[in-house]
Order: structure tokens, then C-alpha cells, then sequence
């Protein structure tokens, strides 16, 4: 399999998890399925980071992204992983 080229990573922490993530997880799932993207971007999961005060939170390769609301999320991806 190729290698991915993004990596996100998706904090699964309770604060995080409770106040989005659990949803913005199933909608990048979708996006990225929506636009074939699954073979190019990795979806892991992370625990607690410690930085539950600015969640919820995920990385794109390595680079924190903090208040990932589910209402923001596809404009996020479409962004990073489309150039849109
Ligand atoms: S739960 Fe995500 S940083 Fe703490």
C-alpha cells in the first residue's frame, strides 16, 4: 500500500471527544471517503494531549489544530487536503 501523504490525527481524549471529535470523526471518515481520499490520508487517534482547554483538537501531519467544530471541520479538510 502507498504510503499516506497527511496523516490526522483525532485527539479521542474525553474533553475532546465529548465536545466534537466523536462527530468530527465520522465526518472525515465521510469526506474522505466522499473524495476517494481514503488511500492518500491516514486517520489515527490520539489520547488526552493535556490540552483539553482549546478542544476539541486534532493534528494534520504533526500540526495541532485547535476548536475543530463540527460545523468548520469539512471547510478544514477541503483546505488542507483539497487546496480549496
Ligand atoms: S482530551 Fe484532547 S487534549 Fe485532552
Amino acid at each position: 500500500m502507498d504510503t499516506p501523504e497527511t496523516v490526522i490525527t483525532i485527539c479521542m481524549g474525553s474533553s475532546c471527544f465529548s465536545r466534537g471529535n466523536n462527530v468530527n470523526a465520522e465526518i472525515i471518515e465521510r469526506f474522505l471517503r466522499e473524495n476517494k481520499l481514503e488511500a492518500r490520508v491516514e486517520v489515527r487517534g490520539c489520547l488526552c494531549e493535556g490540552k483539553c482547554r482549546g478542544g476539541p483538537n486534532l493534528r494534520i501531519n504533526g500540526t495541532l489544530v485547535q476548536d475543530v467544530r463540527p460545523g468548520a471541520v469539512v471547510d478544514l479538510l477541503a483546505h488542507a487536503l483539497l487546496g480549496g
